[in-house]
């Protein structure tokens, strides 16, 4: 093992909090990771506006959302990252007048035809989500440049010894039939596939709580033990 690979998988095995001067950096990362991802390829417009489209999602969702709720996680060189959320906070806002807002974001990334054909994703989303309290794996990512090379076992298995201290399940939807075994060797067990059979799939994984749970107690007003 190279030193340099050694160092960046050092990194993502003790990965740190992101924070909001990382966004543009994690928003590039995730983009680049997700350009050729089967469920994005159905939901993001071809062409040179993907790019964009989706830098400007992923910027949003994480310097609103997923950053200011403290559990993305990424390795300080920046080549991983998992972006959990805690339980509670849920992917959207639920406010019409707040969703309305996100319009022209997400006309920008799907494009008019493919809002219409992936509407009501959303709502089959949310309904897939277990009704326990759970952390949610919003989404993972590792450089290209650096794909098949433990980051993202790494990373992973990083963030969930955190969740196991919390006592906690764990929930993904994983758009990609390739990332399995690499969820599986996580502790994660397919539930079913949420979008219909004519579009790549995109199937719900959940990991049971494991650990000894000594935050358990502080669940019913969680904070974050993270
Ligand atoms: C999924 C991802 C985070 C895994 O990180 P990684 O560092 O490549 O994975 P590791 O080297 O630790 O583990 C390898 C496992 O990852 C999965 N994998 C997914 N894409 C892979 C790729 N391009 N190269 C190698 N492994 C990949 C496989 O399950 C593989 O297990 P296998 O070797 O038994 O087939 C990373 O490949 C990635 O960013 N992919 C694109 C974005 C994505 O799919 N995100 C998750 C959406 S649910």
């Amino acid at each position: 093992m190279s030193n340099e690979h050694s160092r960046r998988l050092r990194a993502a095995s003790t990965p740190r909090r992101a924070r909001l001067d990382d966004t543009n950096r994690l928003a590039r990362l995730l983009t680049k990771s997700f350009l050729n991802d089967p469920v994005m390829d159905w939901l993001a417009r071809s062409g040179p506006e993907r790019l964009s489209g989706l830098e400007a999602f992923f910027f949003w969702f994480l310097y609103e959302r997923a950053i200011p709720a403290r559990e993305a996680w990424m390795s300080d060189d920046g080549s991983a990252c998992a972006i959990w959320l805690p339980p509670g906070i849920a992917a959207w806002p639920s406010g019409i007048f707040e969703q309305l807002k996100l319009l022209p974001l997400i006309l920008q990334m799907c494009g008019f035809w493919r809002i219409v054909r992936g509407a009501g994703i959303s709502g089959e989303l949310e309904r897939a989500h277990p009704r326990e309290m759970h952390f949610y794996l919003s989404f993972m990512a590792v450089d290209p440049a650096f794909q098949g090379m433990g980051l993202g076992s790494a990373i992973l298995g990083a963030t969930l010894r955190r969740i196991d201290q919390a006592g906690m399940p764990a929930y993904l939807e994983n758009s990609n039939p390739r990332n399995a075994p690499l969820y599986e060797r996580g502790g994660f067990v397919a539930q079913k596939n949420i979008l219909p059979d004519d579009v790549p799939p995109l199937i719900s994984m959940l990991r049971k709580a494991r650990g000894n749970g000594w935050e358990r107690e502080v669940s019913s007003g969680y904070q974050s033990c993270l």
